[in-house]
């Protein structure tokens, strides 16, 4: 078969001059990225980002010697309220290294959301990691977990044939749906009078932020510990950060080290994590991919569609199955739409542009009005040209 259009543009631009200096490079434009609604973790990083990892220093962070990274963990301890932070390389490992941080030793359990990420997507680490018992929470109203729900499935007892809950675990936002602050802090509270920890994945707190839904300091307040990740819609290449107090971080950067993410010249991943929270988040740039995931689910309802989740942030929720779709058929079309799809969730992320969203209506008219795709996308030119900055 012809290569198709994904394939063609996923053939990145690279062209070197012969002395090993490349003179047109993949970081000044999204590329593919621009057409990949699989997740925000697709972001493309910008040519910003490259400048700031050549400009960076580069001393060693398990010292505590290198200024980037010294200077990026006080600001963001400074932007979440807290007293410290600490680099860590994912998402995963912010939470893995956070949670057992704060939880000691067995018999202990931790309550979260039955569809959040510690639970379905680690590797079952808090399992491994901590030796904890995860109990899931199914949200009462399908959306988020409230303080009822928390209640029911969290035991305060020295009984002991019981397993006593230590640290509940959060998620904002979760598959795209806000925690309410008001929530959060309910929850907080009742948590703190009961003597249980608390901690964030607050891998997309920026999201639930930028859509004005509390402030990074609110949200982090009710927290001991919260892990944000600098690879998703913000767009930085690598890295997280978790948060807590002083006490938090000594402890945590003990963990970090025993499952091996002490880094050496770190700035190289600094860097590009500072230029990412400044341009995008504090840039205001998230804030548009929520009106576009809007758009894209009223695109969609308009020809019929139905939605399993509201849009509250940047994650539109196709019900593929209403639509008489397979997951698999549905990435199969989009391929010849020349998009790259997981399935009926789509990420909108700060590179997808208005050509993704037309493509993305001809993929509808094709589920819905049966329009043949024939694979060979024709893109004008100007249409190509997506600068970072
Ligand atoms: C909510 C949430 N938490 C944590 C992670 C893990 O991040 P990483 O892939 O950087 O390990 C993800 C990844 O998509 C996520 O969606």
């Amino acid at each position: 078969m012809e290569q198709n259009a994904v394939q063609k543009e996923a053939q990145h631009l690279a062209h070197g001059n012969g002395n090993g200096h490349v003179e047109v490079n993949n970081w000044a434009q999204p590329g593919p990225a621009a057409f990949d609604f699989r997740s925000d973790v697709v972001t493309t990083p910008t040519s910003r980002m490259l400048n700031a990892i050549a400009a960076t220093s580069l001393l060693d962070d398990v010292f505590q010697d290198d200024p980037t990274t010294n200077k990026l963990e006080s600001f963001i301890a400074d932007l979440t309220g807290k007293e410290a932070a600490l680099l860590v390389l994912s998402g995963t490992m912010g939470n893995q290294v956070a949670i057992r941080t704060q939880l000691l030793a067995p018999p202990h359990s931790v309550v979260t959301d039955y569809r959040s990420h510690i639970m379905e997507w680690e590797a079952g680490g808090v399992a491994s990691l901590c030796g904890a018992l995860v109990k899931p929470v199914i949200p009462r109203n399908g959306r988020y977990v409230t303080l009822e729900d928390v209640k029911k499935h969290t035991v305060i007892s020295s009984d002991i044939h019981s397993c006593p809950t230590k640290l509940i675990s959060l998620e904002n936002t979760l598959a795209g749906i806000i925690l309410p602050l008001a929530e959060c802090q309910k929850i907080s509270a009742w948590a703190r009078e009961n003597g249980i920890l608390m901690h964030l994945d607050g891998a997309r707190l920026w999201e639930a932020v930028a859509a004005g839904a509390g402030s990074l300091k609110e949200y982090c307040d009710c927290f001991d510990s919260i892990s944000l990740c600098f690879s998703k819609g913000l767009g930085a290449p690598i890295g997280s950060i978790i948060v807590g107090d002083k006490t938090f971080r000594e402890r945590a950067r003990w963990v970090r080290k025993s499952i091996g993410g002490g880094l050496r010249q770190a700035g190289v991943v600094t860097a590009a994590a500072q230029v990412a929270v400044e341009d995008t988040f504090l840039g205001g740039k998230l804030k548009a991919c929520h009106d576009r995931a809007r758009q894209i689910s009223e695109l969609w309802q308009s020809y019929g569609g139905e939605i399993e989740n509201p849009v509250e942030t940047n994650m539109v929720w196709f019900d593929l199955e209403a639509a008489g779709m397979t997951s698999e058929k549905f990435i199969e079309e989009g391929e010849k739409a020349g998009l790259r799809l997981l399935g009926g969730r789509l990420v909108v992320h700060y590179q997808i542009g208005d050509e993704a969203v037309s493509r993305l209506e001809t993929l509808m008219q094709a589920v819905f009005k049966g329009k043949k795709l024939n694979g060979s996308v024709e893109i004008p030119a100007e249409k190509m040209q997506f600068p970072t900055e």
